[in-house]
């Protein structure tokens, strides 16, 4: 029995002493403790913060690792690299920064601050020994309470946020021996290497751009006992924060090893980072802008003598902003395996819609494919991506890419897992969606559409919002799509005057005289959504007695002057619903539905309402 209990001491010895490892190419899937800002996006990332201000996120590996081979006191050596990306708000402005970091504890969100404390420290603890932090930072701001040397930097942390030693981002090239300075917020993926030799007590640090091969000097290398700091058992995995701007932190793979050589990562199966903006890269170079300025002056002399070829003029101007996020359809072809019809998700008004897998991240998309044959469909799926490109929120559903062809524009969306609301709204008998659901898909599609009138420098109108155009993500929120009829237009110039455009049931009435869409014919069709969501109906639907069409608005607001409102509501819903708020929603969408435009609610005020911020007008009979 002794003999046995030894035999399993001994055994255990061996498996310290082969130290514990683990790669990551990509995090799909991977189980790590995250808190705050941290996430792993749906491509894999592990994305350590997103554009949050002021903020901290923390990502460790689930278990501790043995850094002490007992009864030794000595930390083993041991070595890690991971491929990092930094993507800013503002190209020439770092935020914070993140840190590789060993700690005792992987819950550091109340002991670690934003901004230069990085997630790691606050005021009161820094550089208490008994933190037992040791961190390995890459900071993007320069603050003088850290002595920071810049604001692009690497550094050693011992227990505090001055760093024992640090030097500027880069790397000296194995090829011509000279030192390159690296950019950490370049957006541009960077590998590094840490690695702590027990036997010198030595710690190096070596960074390079991706695809260099690690160079053989360091660029930071430090002797240090690191035995009194780290402990028999640790957290290891990343920090980081954000400042009064905010930045995106990305870790694309990470691979760890006590005691022995740290594995390899397969760089080629890496996920992507997105693409930073290159709008102001373009502007600095005039050779680019001399040829622009000639094109320009060459169409417009061709734009007068050929009349009025307005389309191709805007096609110019659009393309430079799409640049982004362009996909090959060889990419598409194998995500969409061939475009087969198994794959085939919808055929909706302005094309067919396939699902696919990105064959590079493993991300789930949509495609939508639509013919280029009308010119005015090229302009209207044009300003589609031009909208939804640059708009990010979590209640819109995010275009990842596009690619063009001849005669074709190929939109790649997240794919929402849910498919589109009016399948549940609407679908005969079986799946339906409980009060508690819908009413957080409207606060959710609410939020989207107010971020499209205010939240970005142009006003956004949607023109075709209805329970069709909503798709449901895999946490039932609601995400506005289809931006196919979208314009575009300045917070001060006046709105463009074009075609009428959208669904009837939720066209304003002014929409037929004036044909100006507004965000106040976007609150009217919102309206008639909220309906189409309390009232399990669509806005328009031909009534069963005669062939005049029955609008969902008027026949509530007949109610409503009956005082019977809420005999309106889906009767799916049964006796599960929260009155109040069902009451709420009914005589909001009336209130928002009014056919004066004046008297209609913004989309701010409407989700205020929504909120319980703001007290409900009183609703005046005509
Ligand atoms: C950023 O992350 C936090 C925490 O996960 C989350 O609450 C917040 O909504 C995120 N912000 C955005 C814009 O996604
Ligand atoms: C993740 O790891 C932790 C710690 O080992 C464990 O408690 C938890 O169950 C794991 N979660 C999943 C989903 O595997
Ligand atoms: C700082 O961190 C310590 C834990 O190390 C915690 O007890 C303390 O409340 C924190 N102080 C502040 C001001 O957050
Ligand atoms: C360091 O932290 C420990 C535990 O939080 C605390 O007891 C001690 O007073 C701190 N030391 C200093 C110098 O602040
Ligand atoms: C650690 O340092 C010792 C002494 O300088 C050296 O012999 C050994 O090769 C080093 N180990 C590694 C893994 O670099
Ligand atoms: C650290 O760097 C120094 C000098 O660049 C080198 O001599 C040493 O072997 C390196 N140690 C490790 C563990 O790589
Ligand atoms: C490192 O520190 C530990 C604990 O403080 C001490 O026991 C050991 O002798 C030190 N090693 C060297 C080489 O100084
Ligand atoms: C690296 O990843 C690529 C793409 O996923 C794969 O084809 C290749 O076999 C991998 N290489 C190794 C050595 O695992």
């Amino acid at each position: 029995m002794l003999l046995k209990i030894v035999f399993l001491a001994l055994l255990s010895q061996v498996a310290h002493l082969a130290g514990d490892d683990f790669t990551y190419n990509g995090f799909n899937g991977v189980n790590l403790t995250l808190d705050g800002l941290a996430s792993i996006t749906p491509n894999g990332l592990l994305s350590l913060t997103n554009d949050t201000i002021h903020g901290q996120g923390h990502a460790f590996y689930s278990v501790p690792q043995k850094f002490k081979k007992y009864p030794a006191d000595n930390v083993l050596s041991f070595s890690t690299t991971f491929v990092f990306g930094i993507i800013p708000e503002d190209p020439t402005l770092g935020s914070a920064g993140f840190t590789f970091v060993l700690s005792p504890t992987s819950d550091l969100m109340t002991q670690g601050s934003p901004n230069y404390f990085l997630g790691l420290f606050n005021m009161t603890n820094n550089g208490n020994q008994s933190n037992h932090i040791f961190a390995v930072e890459f900071d993007t701001y320069n603050s003088p309470e850290a002595n920071d040397i810049n604001n692009n930097h690497v550094g050693i942390d011992i227990n505090g946020y001055i760093s024992k030693k640090s030097y500027p981002a880069g790397f000296t090239s194995d090829e011509d021996g000279k030192f390159h300075d690296l950019l950490l917020f370049s957006g541009e993926p960077m590998q590094v290497w840490i690695e702590y030799n027990a036997t010198d007590m030595q710690i190096n640090v070596t960074l390079s751009p991706l695809w260099t091969p690690k160079p053989k000097n360091a660029l930071l290398s430090c002797s240090v006992n690191l035995s009194s700091i780290i402990l028999d058992q640790m957290f290891v995995g990343f920090s980081a924060s954000t400042g009064t701007i905010y930045t995106y932190q990305y870790i694309l793979g990470w691979s760890f090893k006590v005691d022995g050589k740290v594995p390899e990562l397969n760089l080629s199966s890496l996920p992507p980072l997105p693409r930073i903006k290159k709008k102001a890269k373009i502007l600095s170079l005039w050779l680019p802008i001399a040829l622009l300025v000639f094109v320009l002056i060459t169409a417009a002399v061709t734009f007068v003598v050929l009349r009025r070829k307005k389309f191709s003029e805007l096609h110019e101007d659009w393309e430079l902003d799409l640049d982004s996020t362009r996909l090959s359809y060889e990419q598409l072809y194998k995500a969409t395996r061939g475009f087969k019809d198994e794959n085939l998700l919808g055929i909706g008004g302005f094309g067919r819609v396939y699902r696919g897998v990105l064959p590079a991240s493993r991300v789930d998309v949509a495609v939508k494919r639509l013919s280029y044959e009308s010119k005015h469909g090229v302009r209207e799926s044009v300003a589609e991506i031009v909208s939804l490109d640059k708009l990010r929120h979590r209640n819109i559903v995010q275009l990842l890419g596009y690619c063009r062809l001849k005669s074709e524009l190929l939109l790649v969306y997240e794919f929402m897992p849910n498919g589109s609301l009016d399948n549940f709204l609407f679908s005969k008998g079986e799946q339906t969606l409980d009060w508690g659901q819908r009413f957080h898909i409207i606060k959710g599609v609410a939020s989207g559409l107010l971020y499209l009138h205010e939240g970005w420098d142009q006003v956004v109108i949607h023109r075709d919002i209805k329970a069709s155009n909503v798709l449901l993500d895999s946490d039932m929120n609601g995400r506005l799509g289809d931006f196919g009829l979208a314009r575009l237009y300045d917070h001060s110039a006046a709105p463009h005057t074009t075609n009428v455009v959208g669904t009837l049931g939720f066209l304003a009435p002014e929409l037929a005289r004036s044909c100006k869409a507004t965000t106040s014919s976007d609150v009217f069709a919102f309206g008639a959504f909220l309906l189409e969501v309390a009232c399990g109906r669509r806005a328009i639907e031909p009534s069963k007695h005669d062939e005049i069409e029955e609008v969902l608005v008027d026949w509530v607001f007949e109610n409503w002057k009956m005082g019977m409102i809420h005999e309106t509501k889906d009767p799916r819903l049964g006796d599960n619903y929260v009155l109040e708020e069902l009451d709420l929603v009914l005589k909001l969408a009336l209130l928002c539905s009014h056919p004066s435009p004046s008297a209609r609610p913004s989309m701010r005020e409407a989700t205020a309402i929504l909120n319980g911020d703001l007290a409900l007008p009183p609703l005046l009979q005509e």
